[in-house]
């Protein structure tokens, strides 16, 4: 992902200081970094005296990077709650064929499910997971929302050793905070394909106002039966992506702006996708939630899609929202909702009488709908596959706010740091701050900070923007905005969010389109000291 070779010309060229810090490797790298080629390269000016009349190489001396091996991570580790229990958990990426309902594909996926096994923890748990591989390419798994240790997040080349086929890493950590989460490898273009699972933390506080449970995992899926991923990503390096490029008035007013009938803006990914599943099946030989009329459905919506935001309904239901991301907010009543990449909604469904469709329709695409059931009684399915609640009172942002629990309390940001998303070379790049990934500038913050984060999206696509390691408050004058780590940034789009900087280590922010974000849509929140 990151050439080396280009690190090691930025190495010579920058001052000692920005050098550190703006190499995506320098967190883990710092000590080895350090070489003869380094310090002689850099000559006399890397070199600093310190009061005590030592002389430090400044690379050390002023880049203060809180590196993924820091102590001030292992601390923070053994500072959070820990019940003394234990949950393990053994993954296993490997090549498969997946039966996906009649339709059988050549994939990766965990154990050889698709959805891989959940994994079901309490809040305070350590999980352990050992991951092997037989994948032809270097993998890691990320804990998607989970404000974890920074050396267990699963980024190769800035917090965590990528895992080789035939070997075995294990990763290790005390479960921070309860909800809905989800796991995926970070490597590449890995997300879209069969490797992905659920993660639900529970809390044994929970109010828990229903009766049944069930998680729902949406996906695109191409591989094995459309263009691969990784044919897909060659194709977008190639011809660029997405309809309509960059600002410019092309097309007259208002093209490209979201509007009610596409909130998203009309252009919503590039990818066609031959399928659309949920729970890993086709709508032939749906998944269906078995449950009797009157009780209480907790459904559990995670879009581990890679380019499809889906617009989610089930037939005859409302839909009471309970969780954003995992945190909890004040339950609002809707027909529909729109969930972007890597978000998660948890809502409740009192089930009616009969069989009834759950649909998530590709916002903005004019692929085929995923489907599953809903079922409390024999009889076939419905004949109904787009169900009237699709075109009924839609989720917005501005409808949630944060139970009181999981509000972030008041404070005047100490920080604040801009965030602008931009295309350029016609959809060949995707960038933060006019730089991809390769040549990012790390977004400097000091532990112990509350950060504003201002997003500005000067691209005619919607972002879904994500970040590792803390679950940020939609900013609102009430000061009651929903947690999330991934928000959905809509064309010309302006927002802020709020963090309390208290998760130490260098975290990647970035597009959770996969395509946007390998082709250079990603920043790191660099802690330093
Ligand atoms: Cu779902 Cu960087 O991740
Ligand atoms: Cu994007």
């Amino acid at each position: 992902m990151i050439p080396p070779s280009a690190q090691d010309q930025d190495d010579a060229e920058r001052p000692a200081d920005s050098a550190a810090g703006s190499s995506p490797a320098s967190a883990t790298d710092a000590p080895r970094r350090l070489t003869r080629r380094t310090v002689l390269g850099l000559g006399a000016a890397a070199a600093a005296v310190t009061a005590a009349g030592i002389i430090v190489p400044r690379l050390f001396a002023n880049a203060r990077i809180v590196a993924p091996t820091d102590p001030a991570v292992a601390a923070t580790e053994q500072a959070r709650h820990h019940t003394g229990r234990f949950v393990t958990r053994s993954l296993r990426a490997e090549p498969v064929v997946l039966d996906l309902g009649g339709r059988e594909v050549r994939s990766w996926a965990y154990g050889g499910r698709l959805p891989g096994a959940p994994i079901r923890v309490g809040v305070g748990d350590e999980l352990r997971v050992n991951l092997s591989s037989d994948l032809p390419a270097p993998t890691t798994i990320h804990w998607h929302g989970l404000a974890l240790r920074n050396d267990m997040d699963g980024v190769p080349g800035l917090t965590t050793p990528q895992v080789e086929a035939g070997q075995v890493f294990e990763y290790a950590f005390t479960v921070p905070h309860p909800g809905t989460y989800w796991f995926h490898p970070h490597v590449g273009v890995q997300l879209d394909t069969g490797l992905y699972g659920a993660l639900i933390v529970d809390d044994p506080n929970e109010p828990g106002a229903y009766d049944d449970e069930a998680v729902v995992v949406l996906d695109d899926w191409t591989d094995g039966w459309g263009e691969s991923p990784d044919q897909l990503l060659e194709r977008a390096r190639r011809d660029g992506m997405g309809g309509m490029h960059g600002m410019g008035g092309m097309g007259g007013m208002g093209m490209g702006m979201p509007s009610v009938e596409q909130p998203l803006g009309p252009d919503t990914g590039e990818v066609r996708y031959p399928a659309h599943l949920i729970n890993g099946r086709l709508p032939a030989a749906p998944y269906a939630i078995t449950t009797s009329p009157g009780r209480r459905v907790r459904l559990r919506i995670i879009n581990a899609g890679s380019d499809t935001a889906y617009r989610f309904a089930i037939g005859g239901h409302r839909l009471t929202v309970t969780h954003a991301d995992g945190f909890p907010v004040e339950p609002v009543d809707v027909e529909t909702l729109i969930i972007g990449m890597g978000e998660r909604y948890d809502v409740v469904v009192t089930a009616g009488n009969g069989v009834f469709p759950i649909v998530a329709i590709p916002e903005g695409k004019p692929d085929p709908a995923a489907q599953a059931l809903l079922r409390t009684s024999s009889g076939a399915g419905p004949a109904d596959t787009r169900p009237a609640e699709l075109g009924g009172r839609l989720l917005a942002y501005r409808d949630l706010i944060a139970s009181p629990r999981a509000a972030l309390a008041t404070r005047k940001p100490d920080r604040q740091l801009k965030m602008t998303l931009t295309v350029a070379d016609g959809g060949r790049r995707w960038l933060i701050n006019g730089r991809s990934y390769d040549d990012h500038e790390p977004l400097p913050v000091n532990a112990g900070e509350r950060v504003r984060l201002v997003i500005t999206n000067q691209s005619m696509m919607f972002h879904p923007m994500h970040l590792h390691g803390h679950t940020f408050a939609l900013v609102r004058p009430d000061g009651r905005g929903i947690r999330k780590d991934t928000v959905n940034v809509l064309p010309t789009q302006q927002l802020a969010v709020d963090l309390d900087a208290d998760n130490p280590g260098q975290w990647l922010t970035h597009c959770h389109n996969v395509y946007h974000m390998e082709l250079g849509m990603m920043t790191t929140l660099s802690y330093r000291t």
